[in-house]
């Protein structure tokens, strides 16, 4: 078991003889705090997911003077350089002065669009002009002259789209994206609930609102104009930015408070919504805040947006739809019925836990080759040096050692080594350790996909399109993905990339009542499949562990 660090001597140290400078804000250091701390005590939050025991490595931070005065590398930070330390286990340990940055997150990559669904929509707003009165469905809510707009707002754990839409013309006006504010209460969904729960004071509500009411303000000359606003996002983010209690969704059976409502009668739908003046955010007061109902469970209101995007409430064909990420959630179905299930899958495809993972940032390694010679290309984001390896990175790793038979069935190594530096300067690998986190991620999605084909009663090479939705799917090279077994072995031309498909079928809600309410309908019928339950799903998830292909 692991605890958070704490100095053995506790008498303070260097009183008032040492300095830390972080962001630029500096604190005199007279006590035994660690860098994370002390950054608290500047006011500045640092990213952690596992209560500063050294586990998440989301508290990395850059050093950029005054390492010789730190603490030594702790066994959590054996693979860091010197430049790099998690603050959490970093303490000033000599007199000096030290000054450290947060990491540059704002180049992360954002999927901003997805599978183009608008050219062919019928304009049916639900807010609509009669002379200058604005309407919401039949309630008078504002009078105008101007055009009237609505908002389409992706609320994803990382990250954030906000597109502003013309709602008489059909047409995207802006888009934005930011970084979800929340990170500093962790990277995923179950520490956000953790951290909701026991702060109890709505602020990652608070600071999402705050975020998102300067994006408005800086997206639109005219923010009194937006008369709605359609918000999408998985259960808990969903449910956070309405000030719910997310406490349930963390605990089994991992439900909104929106579906107790249902359950009980007291609803017929799990969507949600409420006015700008209550939500505080800048515009017209009186317009409609609509949350998208969520299909069940942590499958959310992202996924129902995506099956506006895919038109599932009018296909006759039988599709399977994945969306890839800390929770994976898939879907099999058509019109006539559908299924889903939602996989806690873990961060490691998104660099959690992983020596080296990172986000998509800039040096982070995207693609690799490995040559019969052991000869190793890289190519890393924007061309920096490499600096860690990103999603779309690792599921080419593992492509490669499985092409060439660098590592066995089971994932160790052939050769009698532990680690395999990727660059040149030997700074950047992966180890046996990262390689069995990915297999144990892998086996979550490839035993939720079993179990969800067999529920169905169909085989992999019988559905007719795969969607792959979101960044990790658009990035993902599908060749190494059925390679080392996460997706199935199938007719490549049956795999359909929608990227950020949650976006687009934010938007066909907003410009389209009928296909909302259709929405609403379709998605009770879902079932959702208990994975935990089902008799085979140890057995699946053994045999997903191992990299061959699944047919
Ligand atoms: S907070 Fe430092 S590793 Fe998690």
């Amino acid at each position: 078991m692991s605890f958070p660090r704490k100095r053995e001597s506790q008498e303070p140290c260097n009183k008032y003889m040492s300095s830390f400078s972080f962001n630029n804000k500096t604190i005199q250091v007279n006590s035994n705090q660690s860098l994370f701390d002390l950054a608290e005590g500047l006011s500045i939050k640092v990213p952690s997911s596992c209560k500063n025991q050294g586990k998440c490595k989301e508290c990395l931070i850059e050093i950029k003077e005054g390492s010789e005065f730190l603490s030594p590398l702790t066994i959590n930070e054996q693979h860091l350089s010197s430049k790099y330390r998690l603050a959490c286990q970093t303490f000033i340990e000599n007199e000096g002065e030290v000054k450290a940055e947060s990491l540059k997150r704002s180049l992360i990559k954002i999927e901003d669009k997805g599978i183009s669904t608008l050219s062919n929509l019928k304009l049916e707003p639900a807010v609509f002009r009669k002379e200058n009165i604005v309407f919401i469905e039949d309630k008078a809510i504002a009078e105008t002259t101007d055009s009237l707009f609505g908002l389409a707002v992706d609320i994803g754990t990382t990250t954030v789209v906000v597109r502003l839409i013309n709602l008489e013309e059909g047409k995207i006006k802006a888009t934005a994206s930011f970084e979800n504010p929340q990170r500093f209460a962790g990277t995923n969904v179950m520490a956000r609930i953790v951290y909701d729960t026991e702060q109890g004071k709505k602020e990652l509500k608070r600071v999402f609102t705050a975020h998102l009411s300067n994006t408005i303000l800086s997206l639109c000359d005219t923010p009194k104009n937006i008369f709605e606003v359609i918000i999408g996002g998985n259960t808990t983010m969903r449910d956070l930015f309405f000030g719910l209690n997310v406490f349930t969704i963390g605990q089994t059976p991992y439900k909104s408070l929106t579906e107790f409502d249902v359950e009980k009668g007291q609803k017929r739908t799990t969507a949600i919504q409420n006015t700008a003046k209550k939500m505080h955010l800048p515009i017209c007061p009186k317009a409609r805040i609509y949350g998208l109902p969520i299909i069940g469970g942590h499958v959310g209101a992202d996924t129902s947006a995506c099956l506006l995007a895919i038109q599932l409430m009018k296909e006759n064909k039988v599709i399977a739809f994945m969306d890839i990420g800390t929770n994976t959630e898939i879907i099999i179905g058509n019109k006539h019925k559908a299924i889903t299930a939602s996989s806690p899958s873990g961060p490691a495809f998104e660099g959690g836990g992983i020596a080296f993972g990172m986000p998509a940032l800039d040096g982070a390694i995207e693609n690799v080759k490995i040559f019969d010679d052991g000869n190793i290309i890289i190519k890393t984001v924007n061309d920096k040096p490499p600096a860690g390896i990103c999603g779309s990175g690792l599921i080419d790793i593992l492509g490669e050692l499985t092409r060439t038979e660098k590592i066995n069935k089971v994932g160790r190594f052939i050769d009698d080594i532990e680690l395999l530096y990727l660059d040149n300067d030997q700074h950047v690998f992966i180890n046996e350790n990262d390689i069995n986190l990915l297999s144990q991620t892998k086996a979550a999605n490839v035993a939720a996909l079993q179990i969800l084909f067999k529920e169905y009663g169909i085989a992999f090479n019988e559905i007719d399109t795969f969607y792959l939705a979101g960044g990790f799917g658009e990035h993902i090279d599908i060749e190494a993905g059925i390679r080392i077994g996460l997706l199935p072995n199938i007719p490549r031309e049956k795999f359909k990339k929608i990227g950020n498909a949650t976006i687009e079928g934010l938007t066909i809600a907003l410009l389209s009542k009928t296909k909302r309410e259709a929405l609403e309908k379709f998605v009770t019928n879902i079932r959702q499949v208990n994975l935990e339950t089902d008799p085979d799903f140890f057995d699946h998830f053994v045999e997903g562990c191992l990299f061959h292909e699944i047919i």
